[in-house]
This record gives structure tokens, C-alpha cells and sequence, in this order.
């Protein structure tokens, strides 16, 4: 494994928009572990596959489906869906499948292996425990429940998605509950990850905060 950099965080806590301004000042790859469970929930929407549906039903949906992730966009059979899989339902549905055994297996070692392709800036739910519980630098980013639901409308509303705050606010706290309450691999913060909480915070200083931590650990001879 080459040097990872795992920022994990609930819904709204600006981790996708830090990882990738982290990757891109230090070059490293950039990985979004929660598009790939996007386009998984899409792609088992597609074949009409609902959240009481058997593990073999997923499997065999899955196994013929082809998922990958490259230059920060994400493919579901050689076709762009970055776009696609940022609407709500998907949100609600990536985090419902997301729970599924079948599915945490199934993404487990396309994670890893963007790893072995290059350094590289991970982030989701579980970057930081299950999926490179060996990164070199662990990251927690957190943020208010009304910050990140107050994120999440301003983004829908810019893609002209029609949400109230409310809906907005009912939607972070459902996938909070589901993410990080799920028997398998749940949201959790890693005892040597640095947390940070954003809800004060502009992206700017969030960025300049973890890159300061970097070269602390880089001085201190923790980076190889
Ligand atoms: O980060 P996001 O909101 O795009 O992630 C969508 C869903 O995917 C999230 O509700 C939970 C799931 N997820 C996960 O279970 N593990 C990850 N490492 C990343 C995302």
C-alpha cells in the first residue's frame, strides 16, 4: 500500500470538497469511496432491486454490473454517472444498501486496490477503520446537524433540486441514524484520527488544517 490519506464524516461534512483540494495541492489520487455506493444503489435501482431483496438477487445484479472510479469521476458500465447519483433518492437508497454485507464486500477490494495504484486521498464512512485501517493519516471531519443540513439544501437548490430545509435536515438525520447505527463497518471515529469539526470553518481553513497536520507528521518523520 502507498501512502493513504483517510478523511472519513457524516453526510455534509464537506469531506468530499476537502479530500479533492487536499489530492490536488499534494498530488495525490483522489478516491470517493461514497460514489462508488452511489452508483451501486443506481445501478440496483436500474434492475428494479429494492432494500428486501435477497443477497443473491444484489449479487447477481451486481456481478453484472461494472463499476469504476477515475480521475474523480465515477463509471457504471464505461458510462459517466458522477451526475446522476446526486439526487435524493439515490442518497437515501446508497445509504439503505450500504448496510448490506454483499455489498460492503463487493466495493471492499476496488478501494484497496486504488491504493495500490498511487499515494492517495481517501474519504467516506469507514476509510479511516475498515478499508485502510493502516493509512498513515486518519482524518475525522464533523459538522452540526444544522450546518451540514444547510449545506446539503444550498447544493441540492444549486443543481435545481427543490428541497425545503426541513426535508433537507430530516434526510441528514435518517442517513446519520443508518450510517452510522448499521451492524457492519458503521460511521465511527478511529482513536488516532485527528477530528475535526467544520461547522465554523470554511473550506479554505479546513484544507490549510489538515495540510498543517501533514507536514507536522511529515517533520515528525511519521511519512515515508
Ligand atoms: O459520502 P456520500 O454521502 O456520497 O455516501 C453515500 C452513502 O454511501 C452514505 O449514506 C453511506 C454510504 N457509504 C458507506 O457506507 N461507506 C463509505 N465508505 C462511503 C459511503
Amino acid at each position: 500500500m502507498r501512502d493513504v490519506i483517510a478523511i472519513d464524516g457524516p453526510s455534509g461534512s464537506g469531506k468530499t470538497t476537502v479530500a479533492k483540494l487536499i489530492a490536488q495541492e499534494i498530488g495525490y489520487r483522489y478516491l470517493d469511496t461514497g460514489a462508488l455506493y452511489r452508483t451501486v444503489a443506481f445501478a440496483l435501482r436500474k434492475n428494479m432491486v429494492d432494500s428486501d431483496d435477497s443477497d443473491e438477487r444484489i449479487a447477481e445484479v451486481l456481478s453484472q454490473n461494472r463499476i469504476m472510479f477515475q480521475d474523480g469521476k465515477v463509471f457504471l458500465n464505461g458510462v459517466d454517472v458522477s451526475d446522476t447519483i446526486r439526487s435524493t433518492e439515490i442518497d437515501h437508497y446508497s445509504s439503505v444498501f450500504s448496510a448490506r454485507k454483499v455489498v460492503r464486500d463487493f466495493l471492499l477490494d476496488a478501494q484497496r486496490d486504488a491504493a495500490r495504484r498511487g499515494n492517495l486521498v481517501a474519504e467516506g464512512r469507514d476509510t479511516t477503520t475498515v478499508v485502510f485501517p493502516g493509512a498513515q493519516t486518519k482524518i475525522f471531519l464533523n459538522a452540526s446537524v444544522e450546518e451540514r443540513a444547510k449545506r446539503r439544501y444550498l447544493q441540492y437548490r444549486g443543481q435545481g433540486i427543490t428541497i425545503s430545509m426541513d426535508e433537507a435536515k430530516k434526510s441528514i438525520i435518517d442517513r446519520d441514524a443508518r450510517d452510522a447505527g448499521r451492524d457492519i463497518a458503521p460511521l465511527t471515529i478511529s482513536s488516532d484520527a485527528l477530528v475535526i469539526d467544520s461547522s465554523v470553518l470554511s473550506i479554505e481553513q479546513v484544507k490549510e488544517s489538515i495540510l498543517e497536520y501533514l507536514k507536522k507528521s511529515t517533520s515528525a518523520g511519521l511519512r515515508k
